[in-house]
């Protein structure tokens, strides 16, 4: 039995450097929770912390219902894998494996065949008595994971554990990993800034941006339903398309997404017309993946967009294709800030709150400086080429005059600031 707790934990580094801000998570027993997001997001500080390696800030730490902040890591009965599984290089590999027994004193005879058993299991079985410089990385790995696994923690906690792996090795260790934990049904938390393995290996994903959580919740609801236009962007394998339109409401007939050139219909029977129409004479970003878009026939007459194909790209198993429609596409925003809640703490311009605003305005003067063009603070910058899915055979050549078959179904309507507008069908 063992579950994670986090509530708005926040991380200083010394130099007033905020890595992790106010965050609230929770694993429960047996779960796989991922955490996801690019270099310098925090990922690594929260599972240190988690782990007592770092302290914490602000905020409270719970496992299994214990208030864990000051408690030393040895109590805290976790084990964790690092990107360089670091071992022993004079201990053979049965003798890294065993050590965390050792140390605990079990029985000999129960420590050679649980290292046996659990060598098998990671297909490390033929290489126990050697030495860890003489393995490859993918061995290393598998017996970093078999130290931390042997002595059966109440928690794990992994750190890019296949980041150093080549993509064959990462797949299989991949699966491995996930069958292994499971049949233990330990709770883990795993980090990685590969959406493939959040997605392949979650049973949650958590997705993190500069420190602050984006979204939480399973591959499919994060996948398909994004809490914000990071996250959509983010969990995406192919580039999201995101577009900026004004919304119009022309007698109150219908919503209208204008995008200059371009206008895409929402009628009043559409569920998220009324929330789009919230918005009515200010500017949303639409966002759209390349498989919600497809070529349809030019005499089509349902919602598409018109242009032009700038070039294609063979991705081994589908095209892509580059349409420009002169299309005003707008940069993905930073999370939502969260400095009106910070404020709200009444903490004045002192204290944490007074730091988190400081560093907060450190970083839009930051941000002000990469606006550029006509548009500059209003975030869009370029008329971007339409990217759209073609499957396995290409409709399209370079140069064609191309229509554009948009889903309605797959739109995702944001705020400016990357909010979601039209509500989650969680
Ligand atoms: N000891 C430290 N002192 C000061 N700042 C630090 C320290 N460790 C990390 N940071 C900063 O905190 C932020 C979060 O770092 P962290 O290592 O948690 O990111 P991460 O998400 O694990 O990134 P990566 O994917 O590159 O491993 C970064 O901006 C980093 O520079
Ligand atoms: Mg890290």
């Amino acid at each position: 039995m063992s579950s994670v707790v986090l509530d708005k934990v926040t991380k200083v580094y010394p130099g007033d450097h905020l890595a992790v801000d106010q965050l609230s998570l929770k694993a429960g027993d047996g779960e796989f929770l991922v955490l996801l997001g690019p270099s310098g997001c925090g990922k690594s500080t929260l599972l240190r912390m988690i782990a007592g390696l770092e302290e914490i800030t602000e905020g409270d730490l719970w496992l299994d219902g214990q208030l864990a902040n000051h408690l030393a890591p040895r109590d805290r009965d976790v084990a964790m894998v690092f990107q360089n599984g670091a071992l022993y290089p004079h201990r053979t590999v049965r003798g890294n494996i065993a050590f965390p027994l050792e140390i605990a004193k079990s029985d000999p005879a129960t420590v050679r065949e649980r290292v046996t058993e659990l060598s098998k299991a990671l297909h490390i079985d033929e290489t126990l008595e050697r030495r860890p410089g003489t393995l490859s990385g993918g061995q290393r790995q598998r017996v970093a994971m078999g130290r931390a696994i042997v002595r059966q923690p109440k928690l794990f906690l992994m750190d890019e554990p296949l980041s150093n792996l080549d993509a064959g090795m990462r797949t299989e260790l991949r699966m491995e990993i996930s069958a292994l934990v499971r049949s233990l049904g330990v709770t883990t938390i795993y980090v990685t800034h590969d959406q493939v393995e959040a997605l392949t290996l979650a049973d949650r994903i958590a997705i993190l941006n500069r420190g602050v959580l984006q979204d939480v919740g399973t591959p499919a609801q994060i996948y398909n339903d994004p809490a914000t236009a990071f996250v959509a962007a983010f969990l995406n394998s192919q580039q999201l398309n995101l577009l900026a339109a004004t919304v119009r409401t022309p007698q109150n007939q219908y919503v209208l997404l204008d995008f200059g050139p371009h206008r895409l219909t929402i009628p009043w029977s559409d569920p998220r017309a009324y929330a789009i129409s919230q918005h009515t004479g200010g500017q949303v970003l639409i966002g759209i993946r390349p498989d919600g878009l497809a070529p349809v026939p030019e005499s089509y007459d349902g919602p598409s967009f018109f242009g032009r194909v700038r070039t294609l790209e063979y991705h081994g198993h589908e095209w892509l294709a580059y349409v420009e429609c002169g299309v005003p596409s707008a940069p993905v925003p930073e999370p939502p800030d969260t400095r009106a809640r910070l404020n709200g703490n009444g903490s004045g311009s002192g204290g944490l709150g007074g730091l988190v605003r400081r560093l907060f305005a450190n970083r839009e003067e930051h941000q002000e400086q990469e606006h550029v063009g006509p548009h500059a603070g209003s975030g869009i910058h370029r008329r971007a080429d339409l990217i759209v899915r073609l499957g396995g055979r290409p409709a399209w050549r370079p140069n064609d005059a191309a229509r554009v078959g948009v889903d309605l179904s797959r739109i995702m309507i944001f705020t400016e600031s990357g909010a979601r507008i039209d509500p989650p069908r969680r």
